[in-house]
């Protein structure tokens, strides 16, 4: 393996000279709802920072779940929600109109101080739900106890807890599938957590073969046993 010759601050330094952090406020609106949000308009040529753009499938999943899955699935029980590969986080904000608690993922350390602005500074904010963000790299989680170094945090980056000490109702993502190589790590993530889970298509866009950057699709936890329909129920 190439050793790099810069150490760990050079290094961020070089990221930092060639990266674009001008994010700007983004207004999304349907029907009742106006989110704002930060994000670049362009996407960076740095496949690794795909994060930092919202892409078409966050706009599609938004609006599914302003028209049926907020309304109807998630504000009768008020769940606790992770997305994963949030990248600047539309979903999750749409999300915490309907829930209690959305946490938000990323792999990137630049993705994470974006979503950390839109968990602060995105208006409007509904403060009876909780928003958090965790760093979690799915190609990590098969580690032993990856789940227990994983802090979550607030915008104001204070620690809260442990991943490991977290319960989802939902896990929702959109364009989180793109690299083969990502969809079993993935799916390490949610049978780490023992989810079970149902991957339900969700738009037009699914009826085609998967193609790269075309589907969308929401993990939802199903309870096994009577233990978990209460807690699913609470
Ligand atoms: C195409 S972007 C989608 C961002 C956002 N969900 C949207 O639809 O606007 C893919 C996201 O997945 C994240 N991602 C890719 N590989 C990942 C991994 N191994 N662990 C965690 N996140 C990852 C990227 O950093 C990026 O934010």
């Amino acid at each position: 393996m190439q050793q790099s010759m810069l150490d760990g601050e050079e290094e961020d330094q070089l990221v930092s000279l060639f990266t674009d952090t001008d994010y700007q406020e983004i207004k999304f609106e349907y029907k009742e709802i106006k989110q704002t949000i930060f994000a670049l308009k362009t996407s960076s040529t740095d496949y690794d920072l795909t994060g930092q753009i919202i892409w078409k499938a966050a706009d599609i999943l938004s609006k599914y779940i302003i028209d049926t899955l907020g309304p109807e699935v998630f504000a009768p029980i008020k769940p606790n929600i992770l997305e994963l590969g949030s990248g600047p986080g539309l979903c999750g904000l749409i999300s915490q109109h309907y829930a209690s608690q959305v946490v938000f993922s990323d792999y990137q350390d630049l993705v994470m101080d974006l979503i950390k602005t839109n968990i602060r500074d995105s208006e409007p904010s509904n403060k009876e739900c909780q928003k958090l963000a965790v760093k979690l790299d799915w190609c990590k989680s098969s580690e032993d106890s990856y789940f227990d170094e994983c802090e979550v945090y607030d915008g104001s980056g204070e620690t809260k807890m442990k991943l490991s000490n977290t319960q989802f109702q939902f896990v929702i993502g959109s364009d989180i599938v793109y690299w083969n190589n990502s969809i079993k790590p993935l799916m390490n993530v949610l049978d780490f957590k023992e989810y079970n889970f149902v991957v339900e298509e969700i738009g037009q866009e699914l009826s085609k073969p998967i193609e790269i950057n075309s589907f969308i699709y929401k993990v939802t936890r199903i309870a096994q046993t009577s233990t978990d329909q209460e807690q699913l129920q609470q």
